[in-house]
């Protein structure tokens, strides 16, 4: 049987992603571009500036990953790409980009779910990932634990009650005064190396909840509280030119959230191996997968649980967790191999469908 050639395209939030992936998981080519330098300088994503930045290079981003593939549109074999969750303004750049390649050369499309796209990755990256597996998905719009029973069957272990760890990150990294254009997540786990984690006393959230949901805004407050009491503007005052005490201090605040943050993820994925142990005892793997996946405290401690608690803990690289084509076109490879697609568009079909 011929191995299947997928493009995959992600925009459903601030990366304008594509990606070409075959079947057999080689990874043909994988184009990333991001407007973290956008949000830097706007503080936060506006759907319709984002909307337009991604217009603006859709077109260079798709042909990029096909030519990097060493292919032409004639060699796919089907066009995936994010339809949700995701700012509905950006999402539709993406759907209308594979619309229009499939409508022009006759190819099924997939539509992806952005987070079952993160969560099945890890089958690309661990051949031997079988299911039924756990999952824990951190990004900056949703945390979610879920028991995947199959592919497409999905059972909701727990989710967050109102922010994600990755938007508690963000606030905290701008709140901090850190450097935003590589991401306040990344800015903020760099900055927590130099702190002690246990200086600020945070509390962690929801312990009187014997359930597997989240809850970041609380925490969120917390941190606001702790930078007010030191008396320092310090969202308006760059890191790069504060004094070395006052670098310290922000140092200890962020190795203290960072600290609670993850011990939050750490508990609740501790229940969740309970439980699903429980409903189906043949899991053998949690997957950790979305952008706060790429953090290397957060790897490292829920590696110890996952240890700790006989079970094998499967986190894609770095540049598999955080938005990405591959994630989706790996996606539409599993789906469309068992049958789910839908047929090639028409041509001539109006621009503005969605
Ligand atoms: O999955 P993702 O790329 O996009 C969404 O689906 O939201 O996740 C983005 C989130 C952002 O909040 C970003 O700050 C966070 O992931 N993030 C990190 C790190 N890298 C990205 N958070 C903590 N540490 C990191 N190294
Ligand atoms: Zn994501």
């Amino acid at each position: 049987e011929e191995d299947l050639v997928v493009l995959g395209i992600e925009t459903s939030c601030d990366d304008t992603a594509a990606a070409v992936v075959r079947s057999d998981g080689e990874i043909l080519s994988h184009v990333v571009y991001s407007q973290a330098d956008l949000l830097a300088r706007y503080g936060g994503v506006a759907p319709k500036m984002a909307e337009e930045a991604h217009s603006r290079v859709i077109d260079e981003v798709v042909q990029q990953a096909i030519e990097k593939a060493n292919l032409t549109e004639k060699d796919l074999s089907a066009v995936a790409v994010t339809i949700g969750p995701g700012l509905s303004l950006c999402l539709r750049v993406g759907v209308q980009k594979a619309r229009k390649i499939a409508g022009l050369f006759n190819l099924p499309i997939v539509g992806v779910h952005h987070m079952e796209a993160h969560a099945l990755v890890a089958r690309l990256t661990e051949k031997d990932l079988k299911f039924p597996f756990l999952a824990l998905l951190i990004s900056g719009g949703h945390n979610l634990l879920i028991l995947a029973n199959e592919l497409g069957h999905y059972v909701q272990l727990g989710t967050s009650i109102d922010d994600a760890i990755g938007e508690a990150y963000d606030k905290t990294a701008r709140w901090l005064g850190l450097d935003l254009r590589k991401g306040g997540g990344p800015a903020l786990e760099e900055l927590a190396r130099e702190g002690d984690p246990n200086s600020v006393k945070f509390s962690t959230p929801m312990r009187q909840h014997k359930d597997c949901n989240f809850s970041y805004a609380g925490l969120k407050t917390q941190v606001r509280l702790a930078i007010e009491s030191t008396k320092t503007d310090m969202e308006n005052n760059p890191i790069s030119s504060a004094s070395s005490e006052d670098r310290r201090k922000r140092a200890d605040i962020a190795a203290s959230f960072q600290r609670v943050a993850v011990l939050h993820l750490e508990e609740r994925c501790e229940r969740a191996i309970e439980w699903a142990l429980k409903i189906e005892p043949s899991i053998k793997h949690l997957v950790v997968s979305g952008g706060v996946a790429s953090n290397r405290y957060v790897r490292s401690r829920l590696d110890h649980i996952v240890d700790k608690n006989g079970l094998r803990l499967v986190c894609p690289p770095p540049n598999l967790c955080t938005d990405n084509g591959v994630m989706v076109a790996w996606t539409g490879i599993e789906h469309f191999c068992l049958g789910r697609f839908d047929p090639p568009p028409p041509v001539h079909e109006s621009e503005d469908f969605v």
